[in-house]
């Protein structure tokens, strides 16, 4: 599939999914605390989706059976919801979003602390925060994708973090995963040249040890090998001449 450069209006549509999951992510960021399930998280992230008349687009996508991701702590993406699973103060969790307006997909995850974290877990939440604003400085028409990739790899690589290899960002728009790939790790080819109009999901996944992730049982949770910590930090972007939009924040904020 080739890489779309969206018309106006299609950015207009895109413009609209994307601050409706900025404002569903605000408002599950507020719902987190020591005691509250995965699930319950999952059915509140579901519910504000369809009070935007927005439908989940992950949910049965490739057969996942929810609308959110919540990954705890080693888990780095795709942890199914569960009942049985609690957040405990000092975890971390990772919430990863999406729903589809008018046709246009939205992608968007963030990373949270559950009351009181280690210094460490501290860390790499902002380290992983701070790789996507370090990766899409790079994120402009006349730049190469790869650009993107380069520079998040150099920051992370001052922690000695993991990167995440077995899992990209990705193209996004009438489908939720489009063309270009995008790795967040260091490339020896330059990729495509960006241009105005491409809307792309960037999303750096960061281990606390090795980069080495594994899949469970269950076919979807991916967990870190080593059994460390990971985060995760994902917006929807626009592409433009100048400076890239972040479309799945509030223009105002800094995320
Ligand atoms: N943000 C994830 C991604 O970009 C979400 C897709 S996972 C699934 O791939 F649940 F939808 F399958
Ligand atoms: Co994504």
């Amino acid at each position: 599939m080739a890489v779309t450069i969206k018309s106006a209006r299609e950015i207009e549509l895109m413009r609209e999914s994307c601050r409706i999951l900025s404002e569903v992510h605000d408002r599950l960021s507020e719902a987190i605390r020591p005691g509250i399930s995965t699930y319950d998280i999952d059915a509140l992230g579901e519910k504000l989706i369809r009070s935007y008349g927005c439908v989940p687009n992950f949910l049965n996508y490739n057969g996942y059976p929810a609308s959110i991701c919540v990954s705890v702590n080693d888990e780095v993406v795709h942890g199914i919801p569960k009942k049985e699973r609690i957040l405990q103060e000092g975890d971390i969790v990772s919430l990863d979003a999406g729903l589809i307006y008018k046709g246009y997909h939205s992608d968007a995850a963030r990373t949270y602390p559950v009351g009181q974290i280690s210094e460490e877990a501290r860390q790499l939440i902002d380290v992983t925060r701070q790789s996507f604003f370090e990766g899409i400085k790079f994120a402009k028409a006349g730049y190469h994708l790869y650009d993107i990739s380069n520079a998040i790899d150099r920051y992370v690589s001052r922690f000695g973090y993991g990167i995440v290899r077995d899992l990209v960002g990705h193209g996004i728009g009438t489908h939720l995963h489009e063309d270009p790939q995008i790795p967040n790790f260091r490339q020896w080819r330059k990729g495509i040249k960006l241009q105005p109009g491409m809307t792309l999901a960037i999303e750096p996944m960061i281990n606390l040890g090795g980069y080495g992730v594994e899949w469970l049982s269950d076919d979807w949770t991916v967990v870190t090998q080593d059994g460390s910590p990971s985060a995760h930090y994902e917006n929807t972007v626009l592409i433009t001449e100048g400076e890239p939009e972040i479309l799945t924040l509030p223009k105002d904020a800094k995320g």
